[in-house]
């Protein structure tokens, strides 16, 4: 039996067979709730993503006076949110303090939302959140004309908002959150803003305001917004978040005789280019016919995905693919730690040191700790597939290496501990719950 408290033991898992499905996509979601509050009229979102990233925009849409009702569904099934819109500029001075607690996308998001609304507040967060940059917001909303003070460029942020004119902005790092804070800072400034980004990023920004009826200029490399356009609400479904399903592909396509399919997985092309790379690690992928033309809603493509073992293969992440996958670093690292004689090398990678805890050396800390072989460079890893002997490894406080370290654990010879596990809740709730399932055959 797992625990969901903070130490877990993880189950052994020996194949991988069924149907699931995962939460909702949780940049999909922060994205949702945030352009629903500025829009005009009410929106309905269901599959709205459960962890406590996407709760903590919500609580700080309701500090801003937004009306956010949470509709739960006797089931089990993925509640439905309703967001009474405020339109332009009409959010409200808050209380107190705005706390993003664990969540990048939030502050990042929120900083560009309010550098355009006329008044003053404080967006903090969690001992984690008060150690990432923010100067890569605060430099291009200054020059839009807001003023932001930091403690040294981290959180937290005091936004003194303010009339915004629109820049072009060349991002020093791919990023589709300083992206995102830039164009919905544009969509209240006076004039056209836009984002020039060399190295394509996630555009679920850009989807979900032409959803909300905002009009979107594409040309080349460069991303735009016109000021003053005006949101309307919208009805709409948030696809499973592939960066949860890519755990269950990475534990599927590394255990022998797997054969899985997991149901209503977002599919936008901006996150499915880790694919590829499961494919040159061997596994087998099927995207269903429909993934030719796949369900969508509110402009984001989804479907199923099917996933067998393959055979195992070495593989490469290279610079080029990481911005387009950095979030499923960890789960892939856990994928070749399974395999004997597999190695997973990743450069170009130097922005995971600054997610939410230094994704480099505390990974190649954690799979120490169940003896596998990381080596560790500044900007990336080599892991060596074990599989692990077993042992204890440290979440540092971090989802998504929790996932990652149970994942590699429930291959592992022996008994394997993750300790501050409980860090699932920020993106996958349920996680440990459905890894007992699938332990039991019953997925
Ligand atoms: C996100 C963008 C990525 C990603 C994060 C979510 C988003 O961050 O790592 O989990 O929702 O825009 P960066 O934009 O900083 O790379």
């Amino acid at each position: 039996m797992t625990s969901t408290t903070g130490f877990a033991a993880i189950p052994r898992v020996s194949r991988v067979a069924g149907r699931l499905r995962v939460p909702g996509d949780k940049s999909i979601s922060h994205r949702y709730a945030m352009l629903a509050a500025i829009a005009e009229g009410t929106s309905r979102v269901s599959g709205y993503a459960p962890g406590a990233d996407c709760a903590a925009t919500l609580a700080c849409l309701e500090g801003l006076g937004v009306r956010v009702n949470r509709l739960s569904q006797p089931t089990g099934e993925p509640g439905e949110i309703v967001i009474e819109g405020r339109g332009p500029r009409g959010l409200r001075k808050p209380a107190g303090t705005l706390d993003a607690a664990n969540s990048g996308t939030s502050m990042r998001l929120f900083a560009g939302l309010l550098a355009a609304h006329p008044f003053t507040c404080v967006v903090g967060g969690d001992a984690s959140l008060s150690r990432r940059p923010m100067r890569r917001v605060i430099e291009p909303l200054t020059r839009m004309g807001a003023r932001i003070d930091s403690h040294d460029g981290r959180p937290p942020l005091t936004i003194h908002g303010a009339d915004l004119h629109a820049i072009t902005y060349l991002p020093d790092v791919p990023s589709a959150q300083v992206k995102s804070a830039v164009l919905l800072a544009g969509l209240h400034a006076e004039g056209r803003t836009a984002v020039k980004e060399p190295t394509p990023t996630r555009d679920h920004t850009e989807r979900a305001l032409e959803a909300f009826g905002g009009r979107v200029i594409r040309d080349g490399d460069l991303v735009a917004v016109d000021g003053g356009q005006r949101l309307r609400a919208i009805t709409g479904t948030v696809p499973g978040d592939v960066s949860s399903a890519l755990f269950w592909l990475a534990l599927a396509g590394g255990t022998p005789d797997s054969d899985l399919v997991i149901d209503g997985v977002g599919l936008n092309p901006s996150r499915t280019a880790v694919f590829a790379v499961l494919r040159r690690a061997g596994v087998q992928l099927d995207l269903p016919p429909e993934a030719g033309s796949p369900a969508e809603s509110s402009g984001e493509p989804m479907g199923s995905i099917r996933v067998r073992y393959g055979s195992p293969a070495s593989f490469e992440i290279t610079p080029a693919d990481v911005p387009l996958m950095i979030d499923e670093i960890p789960g892939l690292a856990a994928m070749a730690a399974m395999q004997p004689g597999v190695q997973m090398t990743v450069r170009g990678a130097k922005e995971l040191r600054v997610k939410e805890s230094d994704r480099i050396t505390m990974l190649a800390r954690g799979f120490a700790g169940l003896g596998i072989r990381v080596d560790e460079y500044d900007d990336g890893f080599t892991i060596y597939g074990g599989p692990p002997a077993g042992g204890e490894a440290d979440a540092a406080g971090d989802h998504r290496l929790a996932m990652a370290f149970a994942i590699a654990g429930s291959r592992a010879a022996g008994p394997v501990h993750v300790t501050g596990a409980d860090a699932v809740a920020v993106s996958y709730p349920g996680f440990f719950e459905e890894l007992d399932r699938i332990a039991r055959g019953r997925s």
